[in-house]
């Protein structure tokens, strides 16, 4: 007998509730969801077309889908939003599966070990120095936008070695064709002369001459040991004697690029903003950082000591988690949660969801950093918490983005105090990534 949880009867049946359903997701696909889970449980089957959906937010079935049973999915390469990464990303790590993806990551984990990350501990605080101290007092900034300027260039110079100053225009004009491709309607090919799908092409062959160019020059280099960057970590490390493929190493250095900022820049805005509305917490957080780093640079060493900001970064992400959505497709029949679920299905983990669950969090809305205390943590299913996803899969780069979110933050409670502008309007738009939708307007007081 097949098993299967409820849900909304098949869109199919009715052409009507489609363009309800695409318009109803396309304003707020957080609240939709989370109204399914309401009337239907912990897990729901959502048939769209030819895709078999199941969505889930409990910690439990996330478990066997990333953990105990994730050797029988993959990652999603249908539908729209997983095309369109393929289009910029190609076979990057964040697309791969199978085989390819096992080679890879073998290859590029040690790139991220925690003496490697420790080693970038000054080019983060320094990059975050240099824009600090080009803030006036009383200064009105976007800091979403600080934020991704800062975070692309400490990524580029870890990738890289590279600081794309000279390349602003290719850099950041392939970041923002990157989020036009992704938002570029699913029933249109690339062929199409939409203005929108030309100028994210130009910009992204603009981005590829950038890379390739760095690429060809690291090949050519004679000193790949004495160099720090990760692009001639990945060079010099050769798997079967031939090394990666130029079109391969491309794929990873643009997916560690992209995956490597806009997550972190987000994680920093929406804590930012969090401790605006909590002046007490604000004002711990600059305690903290005072305190243990008085007027010095802070450095990879003091990242245990300055534990507060770590706290105030982790119910950041709770409440707004930079990656909001992750999604499967079963390789093979399988049962989850005591539900049947067909070989080639999709399952979507609305780690949102679980995070906002008062089963996990009471008071889920509330900002408490006191809800990462030991004691709490290990009382919490581990699977309640998921900022950089689980099991084999989980994020290549956490420990990276661990260390420069909280030196950062750290940096910034140093030096300004960062309040919201009154009446900004803070709403959050989740695209590929949980981000504010007008930005994150807040004035600077200097601290000295
Ligand atoms: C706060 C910052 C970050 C967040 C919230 C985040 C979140 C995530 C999540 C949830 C996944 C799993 C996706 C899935 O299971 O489908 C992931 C994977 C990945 N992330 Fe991150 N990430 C962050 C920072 C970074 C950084 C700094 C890098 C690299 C420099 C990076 C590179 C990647 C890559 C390459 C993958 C794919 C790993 C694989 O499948 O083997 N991320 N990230």
């Amino acid at each position: 007998m097949s098993r299967t949880p409820d849900g909304p009867p098949p869109l199919s049946r009715n052409p009507l509730r489609l363009v309800k359903y695409v318009n109803d997701i396309r304003k707020d696909s957080i609240g939709f969801v989370g109204e399914r889970f309401r009337l239907y449980g912990d897990m729901y089957y959502a048939p769209l077309g030819k895709t078999r959906l199941y969505v889930t937010r409990h910690p439990d079935h996330i478990r066997e889908v990333l953990q105990t049973q994730g050797q029988k999915f993959g990652k999603t390469t249908t539908g729209n939003a997983a095309r369109q990464l393929h289009r910029v990303l190609g076979d990057g790590l964040l697309n791969s599966n199978g085989e390819l993806w096992k080679r890879q990551r073998k290859l590029i984990n040690p790139a991220f070990h925690k003496r490697r990350i420790e080693s970038h501990a000054d080019a983060m605080v320094s990059a975050t120095r240099e824009m600090v101290d080009g803030w006036a007092d009383g200064e009105v900034v976007d800091v979403s936008r600080a934020m991704m300027e800062l975070t692309l260039r400490i990524v580029a110079r870890i990738l890289f070695d590279h600081d794309p100053a000279g390349e602003t225009d290719a850099v950041a004009g392939a970041m923002r064709a990157f989020r036009d491709l992704l938002g570029t309607p699913a029933l249109l090919p690339e062929w199409v002369p939409l203005p929108s799908i030309r100028r994210s092409k130009e910009a992204l062959a603009r981005m590829d001459d950038v890379v390739y160019g760095l690429i060809d020059e690291r090949r050519r280099a004679t000193d790949l040991d004495e160099r720090n960057d990760l692009l001639s970590a990945l060079v010099s490390a050769l798997d079967d004697g031939s090394g990666m493929s130029r079109k391969q190493l491309r794929d990873e250095l643009l997916t560690l690029f992209l995956a490597g900022h806009e997550t972190t820049s987000h994680a920093l805005t929406w804590t930012l903003y969090l401790l605006s509305q909590d002046t007490e917490h604000r004002s711990a957080v600059a305690t903290e950082a005072a305190s243990i780093l008085e007027a010095r640079a802070a450095k990879a060493d003091d990242f245990p000591a300055l534990e507060f900001a770590g706290r105030c970064l982790d119910e950041g992400m709770r409440l707004y988690p930079p990656a909001y959505v992750i999604s499967r497709t079963a390789l093979e029949d399988v049962e989850i949660g005591g539900y049947d679920i067909p070989k080639g299905a999709e399952v979507l983990v609305w780690i949102y969801h679980t995070h906002h669950d008062a089963r996990w969090y009471p008071e889920p809305e509330r900002f408490d950093p006191d809800r990462w205390l030991p004691e709490a943590v290990a009382a919490r299913p581990k699977m309640a918490y998921l900022p950089f996803g689980g099991g084999t899969r989980t994020c290549v780069g956490k420990h990276l983005a661990l260390m420069e979110a909280r030196l950062i933050l750290s940096t910034l409670a140093q030096h300004v105090e960062l309040s919201l502008v009154a009446g900004h309007e803070v709403v959050k738009d989740p695209t590929v990534t949980l981000a504010p939708k007008h930005g994150m307007r807040m004035r600077v007081r200097r601290l000295h």
